[in-house]
């Protein structure tokens, strides 16, 4: 499988910081954010992972990042011009995808949870992650039914649907790469993820899983503060 970071955007939320260094950049306790969905991705067992980023900074994840031999894995990297929207990510990454399953992590999401199971038994379809939270409308949300089988995602909804936001790992089948492609953008000039996961949802071919452990959308000043005390208290 392989594994791609999406480390762009404009960071707009964590201005005035993203104006000196990229969001992905700024320190959660004692690395930089990107070093999490990093060892996330290598914990898993994936080690041909594409990394992109935004123009800005991009020499700075080359320079820290490097190869990838120092991690025992190697490092593939992308611009992304403008965020356009997350399933551009399959497009930017097409050739590197090629005819293999491919696991997108959003490179401002910092996870306890292993995926290494989840990773190392995906056959097909699309498999994503839910977990509890208390301010769902900040994120796609799936609503489950009694046997934990997915009824409908909404993207940020404003009536709530249920407590379940999706993080933002995501694992799809070789099919993502043209889906993506023939995404229209949304009311807000972007493609979205959940048009990926309901035409999966459509399919009878999604399956959701929740995770337990920590998770942080390190993507506000609150989250990244609680994100680094996170880290601070596990050492
Ligand atoms: O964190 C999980 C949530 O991430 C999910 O629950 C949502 O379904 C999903 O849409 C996403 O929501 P966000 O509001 O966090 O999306 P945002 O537009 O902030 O993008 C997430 C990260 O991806 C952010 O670090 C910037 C990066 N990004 C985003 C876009 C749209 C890119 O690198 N390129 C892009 O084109």
């Amino acid at each position: 499988m392989k594994g791609i970071i999406l480390a762009g955007g404009k960071g707009t939320r964590l201005q005035p910081l993203t104006k000196i260094t990229s969001k992905q950049l700024l320190p959660v306790y004692n690395q930089p954010m990107i070093y999490y969905p990093l060892q996330t991705l290598l914990k898993a067992g994936i080690r041909e992972i594409m990394i992109i980023v935004a123009p800005e900074n991009a020499g700075d994840y080359l320079n820290f990042l490097g190869s990838g031999r120092q991690f025992g894995a190697k490092f593939t990297f992308e611009v992304q011009d403008e965020p356009k929207g997350l399933p551009q990510a399959f497009e930017i990454a097409d050739n590197f995808i090629d005819d293999d399953d491919v696991a997108l992590i959003l490179g401002d999401n910092i996870f306890s949870h292993d995926f290494s199971a989840n990773v190392q038994s995906f056959k097909s379809g699309a498999k994503v992650f839910a977990k509890k939270v208390e301010d769902p409308e900040r994120f796609g949300v799936v609503e489950l039914d009694d046997s934990q089988k997915p009824l409908r995602i909404v993207e940020k909804p404003v009536e709530k649907i249920s407590d379940y936001a999706l993080v933002g790992f995501y694992i799809y089948d070789n099919r993502v790469v043209e889906l993506a492609k023939s995404l229209k953008p949304s009311a807000r000039g972007e493609t979205e993820i959940v048009d990926l996961h309901n035409w999966y949802l459509n399919k009878g071919e999604l399956e959701v899983e929740k995770i337990e452990g920590e998770w942080f959308d390190a993507g506000t000043f609150d989250s990244l503060l609680k994100a680094s005390n996170f880290m601070a208290s596990r050492r």
